[in-house]
């Protein structure tokens, strides 16, 4: 085991120049035109980052393909390098050399702007046999406790251990072992995944999250040479091998930014097209919009459509973990539900404080009473523009769409949610036909 040094240069995470930007401009949207058109949907966030993790597991240069120009993938480009990864960016591809890692220990200031970089946790303590990342905290939308992540680890024979609010993690050899999961996390399957790839003997993750990222992840480190059966199932089953080598991966689309789509062409009543979108990993979703009125049809070039017929009704939601209906779009179908015919019903099941989209919908208009994880919401005849702010990454996301449909002009900061989680996004409404601006916020 080679003795690694800890970096100690303060390394700044975010692009300070372009997270100034967000925060320092607006999107104006005016509302009421239809769309119309073509857009295509880009790679995954949240399979790209894990993927970039899982990097680290092999020593030999990954390329991974389809990756979105996002402000968490150039968070997630700092982790790495900080932890000795070299790492060349072009257009939507990357490729990551992981041979020489110099540190094991993921520095604060970095893990403490993007959870997702606590994903680094397995792969380091797999192929380091030590790993040091600080606890990722809370976010706007809950608390994201890791003890699953942690208790896995510990399962595989690992020693962890949080001190400083850090969980520092030991393993000379991790050992397969049968781990059920509390509750079916995607972050604590995809990190006892990874772990297992380089542990001796079998793993089964019993209760395991099934969502397509997780299937993506096992394919990538399947195409590195890992032996892994049954992701996207309830039951994971990996068996150790000694060591990866290189891959050349292609990143699957995002069912969350087509989703988001799908909404922005419900709310205006349009007809659009989304291209590079994967129609089965909506079904929860695809499923609740023919049943307030929409005509969804997929095509088989990887297309998928969406036809109003004018009107759509009110409907129940419950959010669950996949193959249930996405927590990530219950905000953006709450937008759509505000300007339905009849009364809905949204519960959201997965987060425990994933309703901040609700103060800032009702300021346009919106009639919608909130009980706990539950909001009620009555159908209103039309919302109206008004400054709005976003709180987190789908928050925002919602209030853009509502405000497609709004009459008049709509203000929305907070961008720096949307700018984490949406690559062009404006630009993509805007070869749609929206009538929307960014503008940068004059200092008072
Ligand atoms: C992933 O987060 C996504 N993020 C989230 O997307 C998504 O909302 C979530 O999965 C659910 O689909 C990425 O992939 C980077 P979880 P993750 O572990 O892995 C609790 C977006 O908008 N839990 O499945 O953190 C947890 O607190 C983001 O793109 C524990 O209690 O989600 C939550 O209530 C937001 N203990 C629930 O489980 C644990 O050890 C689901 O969390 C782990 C999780």
């Amino acid at each position: 085991m080679n003795t690694l040094k800890t970096v100690s240069s303060p390394v700044s995470i975010v692009d300070q120049p372009a997270l100034a930007k967000s925060q320092s401009s607006i999107l104006e949207i005016w509302g009421g035109t239809p769309l119309e058109g073509k857009v295509k949907i880009s790679g995954a966030k949240n399979s790209a980052l894990v993927l970039m993790a899982g990097a680290l597991l092999c020593s030999e240069p990954c390329r991974l393909q389809n990756v979105p120009s996002l402000a968490d993938i150039q968070g997630m480009t700092r982790i790495l390098e900080s932890l000795g990864v070299k790492i060349k960016q072009s257009i939507d591809t990357l490729e990551l050399d992981p041979t020489n890692l110099t540190s094991t220990d993921a520095p604060y200031e970095l893990v403490s702007k993007l959870r997702a970089s606590f994903f680094a946790i397995g792969p380091l303590l797999a192929r380091m046999g030590v790993a040091k990342v600080p606890l990722p905290g809370g976010c706007a939308i809950g608390a994201r406790p890791v003890e699953i992540h942690v208790r896995g680890l510990k399962q595989l024979g690992a020693q962890v251990y949080i001190e400083h609010g850090v969980v520092h993690a030991y393993a000379s050899q991790l050992k397969g072992a049968k781990i059920y999961l509390d509750y079916p996390s995607v972050g604590a399957t995809e990190t006892l995944m990874m772990a297992a790839t380089l542990a001796e003997g079998e793993t089964i993750l019993d209760n395991a999250a099934q969502e397509p990222e997780v299937i993506d992840l096992a394919n990538f480190c399947r195409s590195m040479g890992a032996k892994i059966s049954g992701a996207g199932t309830k039951t994971i089953t990996i068996s150790g091998v000694p060591n990866l080598h290189a891959t050349d991966y292609d990143i699957v689309p995002d069912r969350i930014e087509a989703g988001t789509f799908l909404m922005a062409g419900a709310i205006t009543h349009s007809d659009i097209l989304l291209e590079s979108v994967v129609p089965e990993h909506l079904s929860a979703v695809t499923a609740k919009l023919k049943e307030v009125g929409f005509q969804l049809t997929p095509d088989a070039n990887r297309g998928l459509r969406i036809q109003s017929k004018g009107v759509h009704t009110g409907t129940e939601i419950e959010t669950l973990p996949y193959p249930g209906f996405p927590t990530d779009l219950q905000s953006l179908f709450m937008a759509l539900l505000t300007l339905s015919q009849g009364s809905s019903v949204v519960t959201e099941t997965v987060f425990e404080n994933r309703l901040g989209h609700v103060p800032e919908l009702v300021r346009m208009g919106a009639d919608i009473k909130v009980k706990g994880n539950v909001a009620v919401i009555q159908g209103v005849p039309f919302l109206s523009g008004a400054p709005v702010t976003g709180t987190d990454l789908r928050a925002t996301a919602a209030l853009a769409v509502a405000a497609l449909a709004a009459n008049g002009k709509t203000s929305i900061s907070g961008l720096q949610h949307l700018d984490r989680g949406y690559a062009n996004f404006e630009q993509k409404l805007r070869d749609l036909g929206a009538r929307i601006e960014r503008v940068p916020t004059v200092e008072a």
